[in-house]
């Protein structure tokens, strides 16, 4: 299946989430975040002070049923497809992992599998700081 046809498949997001890279704060214990991003083609778009150094956030709009999940580490960006390999939950961000709540799969923060069920990576785009900005491109995929 082609991924704009996969990410517009996906369901609507809950209420809550406000538009235009605003920061909502997730319920989860977690306390990650979810933004709002500018969505243009294959491209995600948020300002770069929206994600720190060091920060992670959820990125979704209401056409994604599953949102990327992205980390920034100086210069270097890391976006994951927040869906788990396994079979499809999604994986929230714990400690130096990914830990999904269905049947325990961890991936590392970079999406490589660290315990099953989960068999593959999950999946990662392309995505750097390019000026102000963080880009994620759906189209490309890393690894
Ligand atoms: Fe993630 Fe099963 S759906 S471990």
């Amino acid at each position: 299946m082609e991924r704009r046809a996969f990410l517009l498949r996906l369901p609507v997001l809950s209420a809550g989430v406000a538009v235009g890279a605003a920061t909502v704060p997730l319920g989860g214990c977690g306390g990650s975040r979810y933004l709002v991003p500018l969505e243009a083609g294959d491209r995600l778009t948020i300002p770069l002070s929206s994600l720190p150094d060091g920060a992670d956030a959820f990125l979704q709009t209401p056409a994604m049923e599953r949102p990327v999940w992205v980390r920034r580490e100086g210069d270097d960006v890391v976006a994951l497809l927040a869906r788990c390999t396994h079979r499809g939950c999604q994986p929230e961000p714990v400690g130096d992992r990914l830990s999904c709540p269905c049947h325990g799969s961890e991936f590392s923060l970079t999406g490589e599998v660290l315990e099953g069920p989960a068999e593959r990576p999950l999946i990662r785009f392309a995505a750097a700081i390019e000026g102000d900005e963080v880009i994620v491109r759906l189209h490309r995929r890393v690894g």
